[in-house]
């Protein structure tokens, strides 16, 4: 599977919807908890009376959906249909008010209102392989900002990723009666700095002593 821009993302995501908590060990809540932990604490940093966000990347609503959990009006929108299926999911079992819907950040016009604070978290930003789309989801998410507004965008260490080429994300242990473990394959390309990214999850099938 590729996750590169356009459509592919959001095939990609809408495949891996139903698991996306591995991404985090299976510690899912704990990460939402702890994001919205850290975002909440730039924000009054930046901008203390900021109250709404647009999390346009929002995925499963890793962020949006803590955020919301600490008062914050949260509008979360994604490329992929099966990503904000499962975020309204989640946040109706943990009884967290938050709006979500498919939107592509290309075009953020049909999103209602502007925002005090637009977030794009965990590398949601390198699916776009053209630099003409960076800059127009840069253009869009000024265009949602309030005029003294807080744009928070968070990405890989690309710079380290291009010295290392490193072939493998450090893999996951998965607790649970059944461990497993994920393995994220990253098949660089060979003419330009980008990688196919090739997840793996397995039970363990042999036991080695040493
Ligand atoms: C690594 S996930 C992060 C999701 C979420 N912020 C989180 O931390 O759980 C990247 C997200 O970017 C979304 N994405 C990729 N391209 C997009 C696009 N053109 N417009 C909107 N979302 C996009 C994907 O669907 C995916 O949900």
């Amino acid at each position: 599977m590729t996750a590169s821009s356009g459509e592919s993302a959001g095939r990609f995501y809408d495949g891996l919807a139903g698991d996306y908590e591995l991404v985090y060990g299976g510690e899912w809540e704990r990460a939402v908890d702890q994001q919205a932990a850290a975002l909440d604490r730039l924000i009054r940093n930046y901008l203390p009376h900021g109250r709404s966000v647009l999390d346009c990347a929002c995925g499963i609503g890793t962020q949006a959906i803590g955020l919301a959990g600490r008062g914050y009006r949260v509008v979360g929108t994604d490329l992929s249909h099966g990503a904000i299926d499962r975020a309204r999911h989640e946040a109706r079992r943990l009884g967290i008010g938050a709006t979500f819907d498919v939107a592509d950040f290309r075009d953020l016009s049909d999103i209602d209102g502007e925002f005090d604070v637009v977030i794009s978290c965990d590398n949601a930003l390198p699916h776009l392989l053209e630099p003409a789309d960076v800059l127009t989801v840069m253009q869009q998410m000024r265009d949602k900002l309030t005029p003294a507004g807080l744009l928070v965008v968070t990405i890989r260490d690309f710079d380290r990723a291009l010295r290392e080429w490193p072939p493998i994300a450090p893999p996951l242990i998965i607790a649970g009666p059944q461990r497993r473990i994920l393995v994220r394959l990253h098949d660089w390309d060979e003419d330009r700095p980008s990688y196919t990214l090739r997840p793996s999850c397995s039970q363990s099938v042999m036991t080695a002593g040493t």
